[in-house]
């Protein structure tokens, strides 16, 4: 079982992401333990003061070592990954996510207000970003992070459902369909419809690839096509001249 341990200021932002239907049923059939640590809970003063001013002066409040360094101590198991949330990490990615995926215990902390000492990045065997962009804090990263993680777990979701997910392979998944074949006119392509699966399979394959030239061509940089893949690539860059 996976447990992940999530440092936060604001314990209630995570009640809804918590009960929701997959996270909320992978808790139940015991493949994750999600416990939420407000870490306000670990401070000595009695204001209970969790920042404060930023040596060498400048605007905005900096988090504080000490609340973050005791509640950590609290968490003594030698396997666990502490992750800091922030915009200065590594760009989370499905790669990332399929990796964390097989760790046993995760410790999310999430950063408030202007940002957090330095100090605190000693404790951290890794710094994620949700993307080039700063949000208020690390909360709804570290939501993002543990859903796409979640997932994954044996059981969460059948494999099938994930093996061929936008990102699974490094590229975009085929387009999908579903009942009525016909929609105010708009129709479902033949080929889906006449139970042929190798031919089901190669257009998939080619929609999948013309999916990711079209939205995500920086995708395909990276990625190693085989000679069948290459045949129905050239075929989409005589089709969409
Ligand atoms: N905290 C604030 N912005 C963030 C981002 N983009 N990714 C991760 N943590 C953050």
């Amino acid at each position: 079982m996976l447990t992940i341990d999530i440092l936060t200021l604001f314990p209630e932002m995570f009640t809804g992401f918590l009960s929701e239907s997959i996270i909320g049923r992978a808790q139940k059939e015991g493949l994750v333990k999600i416990n939420i640590i407000d870490f306000r809970e670990y401070t000595l003063d009695k204001h209970r003061h969790v920042d404060d001013t930023p040596y060498g002066g400048g605007a905005g409040m900096v988090l504080k070592c000490q609340p973050i360094f005791d509640c950590l101590k609290t968490i003594e198991d030698p396997e666990r990954k502490v992750i800091l949330m922030t915009p200065q990490g590594q760009k989370f990615s499905q790669k990332i996510a399929f990796d964390l995926a097989k760790e046993n215990h995760l410790v999310f902390i999430c950063g408030h207000y202007e940002g957090f000492d330095e100090r605190i990045r000693t404790k951290a065997q890794m710094e994620l970003s949700i993307g080039d962009y700063v949000l208020t804090g690390g909360e709804l990263p570290s939501m993002v992070v543990c859903d796409s993680i979640i997932r994954l777990l044996n059981g969460a979701i059948t494999e099938e459902s994930y093996r061929n997910d936008s990102h699974a392979n490094g590229i975009l998944e085929a387009p999908q369909y579903t009942k009525p074949d016909v929609y105010e006119g708009l129709s479902v392509p033949e080929v889906l419809k006449n139970g042929n699966h190798a031919l089901i399979n190669k257009w998939r394959k080619k929609e999948a690839l013309r999916n990711t030239y079209l939205k995500r061509p920086d995708l395909l940089k990276d990625y190693q096509m085989d000679d069948e893949e290459k045949k129905l690539f050239n075929e989409i860059l005589e089709e969409e001249q």
